[in-house]
């Protein structure tokens, strides 16, 4: 495959944001954009210069123009977007949190793994050059063994329970908005849970504002997370080995900076700046991937997404929380 083709399904604010990413994108061209109304889709295609606007989502997933969907929608439409665009034969970039529940997340897996093709959950953080440092380092031995994740991501959102971020029907609440980068991270430094603790505040229609999060992991490593849309915070991060840390600099789910500290040696400073705003880089990731014919990234593999979505629906079920999967295409 010569170029790579994207379509991004929902004109909303993440949308927004990302466009304007795909001139860092070795390989890849964004070609369509599809909303629910043509008007928006316009207005979003006129913006960004993206070549076709499509008034419905079905006719971008099943369009020959396209070749990976990138799915940009409150997370209960993540789903049968996803089915739709994999039974369509796409590739898709789905964000996160990867579906509004964990059936639904295996659901696009399996459709994907017998489909034969390409699904990523768009977790940014995972490709950006500071976060492929700290691999790095850590990999390296540098800290020793890695015993911990600690961090915490606050960002305050005024409460509007008609909001995405607010609303039930529409996945609201801190778990799945913000809860998910922080056991992303846990996950990926220190693997499976074997049991999870979580603990939350709530908003007055019911979602949850706030939550810890303590998992102990299947090696022996323990992470303490805290998060919540009810406050502002600095969103800190470390890696604990058994011969030093890693700091990711705040804001650690868009860090452009890690420090090393290790035992009787100087800190050290790691500088790796993001191309665009950051998001660039998760898309040369799936452009290369599929290009290469690959169905997942080694980077951020199903697998991951799924032990994901499964510590999530367990701080979920500890806050009295049942997310339900929304159905777009009806039937
Ligand atoms: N990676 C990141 O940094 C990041 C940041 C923010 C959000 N996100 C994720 O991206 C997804 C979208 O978040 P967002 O902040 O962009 O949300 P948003 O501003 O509310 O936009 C969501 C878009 O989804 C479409 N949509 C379809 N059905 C909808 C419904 N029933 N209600 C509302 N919108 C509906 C709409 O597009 P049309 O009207 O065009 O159809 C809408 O503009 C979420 O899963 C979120 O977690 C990721």
């Amino acid at each position: 495959m010569s170029t790579v083709r994207w379509g991004i399904v929902g004109t909303g604010a993440i949308a927004d944001a990302v466009a304007g990413d795909f001139q860092f994108v070795p390989g890849g061209d964004l070609v369509a954009v599809a909303s629910r109304r043509q008007a928006h889709a316009d207005a979003f295609a006129d913006k960004h210069r993206v070549p076709i606007a499509y008034g419905d989502y079905r006719s971008l997933i099943e369009s020959p123009d396209v070749d990976v969907v990138y799915i940009a929608t409150p997370h209960p439409h993540h789903r049968d977007i996803a089915l739709a665009a994999i039974d369509a034969g796409k590739a898709v970039l789905v964000e996160k949190a990867f579906t509004a529940t964990l059936a639904g997340a295996e659901e696009v897996v399996e459709a994907a793994q017998s489909k034969g093709v390409f699904a990523m959950e768009a977790m940014w953080t995972r490709f950006l050059p500071a976060v492929a440092a700290a691999r790095e380092v850590v990999a390296w031995g540098r800290i020793g063994d890695v015993l911990a994740v600690q961090g915490d991501l606050y960002a305050y959102r005024d409460y509007d329970p008609t909001h995405r971020l607010f609303d039930p029907a529409l996945g609201g609440g801190a778990i799945l908005d913000l809860g998910v980068y922080l056991v992303n991270f846990a996950q990926a430094f220190l693997g499976s849970a074997c049991s999870i603790d979580s603990k939350a505040r709530f908003h007055p229609n019911g979602v949850e504002s706030a939550a810890t999060v303590s998992i102990s992991h299947v090696g022996g490593g323990l992470s303490s997370l805290a998060f919540g849309l009810d406050g502002p915070g600095p969103a800190r991060l470390i890696i604990v080995g058994t011969k030093g840390w890693v700091e990711v600099e705040p804001r650690f789910h868009h860090p452009a900076v890690i420090t090393v500290n290790r035992s009787g040696v100087l800190p050290r400073i790691i500088e790796a700046k993001p191309s665009g705003r950051g998001y660039s880089h998760e898309f040369a990731e799936v452009t290369k991937r599929v290009s290469e014919g690959m169905t997942e990234s080694p980077t951020m593999p199903l697998s991951d997404t799924l032990e994901v979505m499964r510590i999530l629906e367990e701080c979920l079920h500890q806050a009295g929380r049942y997310p339900e999967e929304a159905s777009v295409f009806g039937g």
